[in-house]
């Protein structure tokens, strides 16, 4: 199972002071010797955390498998297909959100996302979608030409006792059906070290997105370690 880390909140503490430090390109490194396979950045609308400038100059980096996160729109669309980064995953965005709350609605969103997924795989990039457990999203998604989804952990992880097991279900009986019809099957949100085993545990996944937790454990115990605990969880 490959691990894609977020690096959108390395990029957050460099916002908030309108430093030019941290830099979170220069965790890209670390993340690659550590066990991290793949770099996730979220281009927001509000550029509230990475900016062009990160996910330009994380496109020009040989063999790098960048994974832009994006909303749909023609602006994010437009510079998607001019960095190609190998691959994009499409989120729901709302300004006033403190992150992204849950998954996209495809079938409510077909007649922008038809065009924005055609427009992406027409530019080679490997187009995913971000969504819920839900096999009528699920069918909306390959039928617009979505190659991967990634679905969305953050009810899982926001919840405890019996309503977990019951989101855990919900997840593996979605990546069940989702890669038995030939789909990718991602997930991501809100995981951290005591929450993924069971999502990792998920035979169909292929990979998960993690990024708010391996920054917060890199406070105490350093990127790389941080990474690399995460990594030995999915192995
Ligand atoms: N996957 C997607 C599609 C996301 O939007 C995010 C948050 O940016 C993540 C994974 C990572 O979530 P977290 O930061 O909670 O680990």
């Amino acid at each position: 199972m490959l691990l894609g880390v977020n690096i959108d909140h390395i990029a957050t503490i460099r916002q908030v002071r309108g430093t030019t430090y941290p830099d979170p390109l220069d965790a890209v490194a670390i993340c690659l010797k550590s066990g991290g396979d793949s770099i996730t950045a979220h281009l927001r609308e509000d550029r509230r955390h990475i900016q062009d400038r990160d996910m330009a100059r994380l496109c020009t980096i040989p063999d790098l498998h960048v994974n832009m996160e994006m909303a749909a729109t023609d602006e994010m669309v437009g510079i998607c297909c001019d960095l190609k980064p190998i691959a994009c995953c499409l989120v729901p965005e709302k300004r006033e959100e403190l992150t992204t709350e849950g998954g996209l609605d495809v079938i409510g969103g077909e007649a922008y996302l038809r065009p924005a997924i055609a427009r992406l795989n027409a530019a080679g990039v490997r187009v995913s979608l971000f969504i819920d457990a839900d096999k009528a999203q699920i069918n909306k998604a390959i039928e617009l030409g979505a190659a991967v989804i990634e679905l969305h952990t953050g009810h899982y992880a926001d919840v405890t006792g019996q309503a977990r097991q019951d989101e855990l279900k919900r997840l593996q009986d979605a990546a069940t059906f989702a890669a038995g019809m030939g789909l990718i099957v991602h997930a991501g949100h809100g995981l951290t070290l005591e929450n993924t085993p069971d999502i990792a545990a998920i035979p169909e996944l292929k990979e998960l997105n993690i990024g708010h937790a391996i920054v917060a454990d890199a406070l105490f115990k350093g990127l790389a370690q941080s990474i690399a605990d995460f990594k030995a969880l999915l192995r």
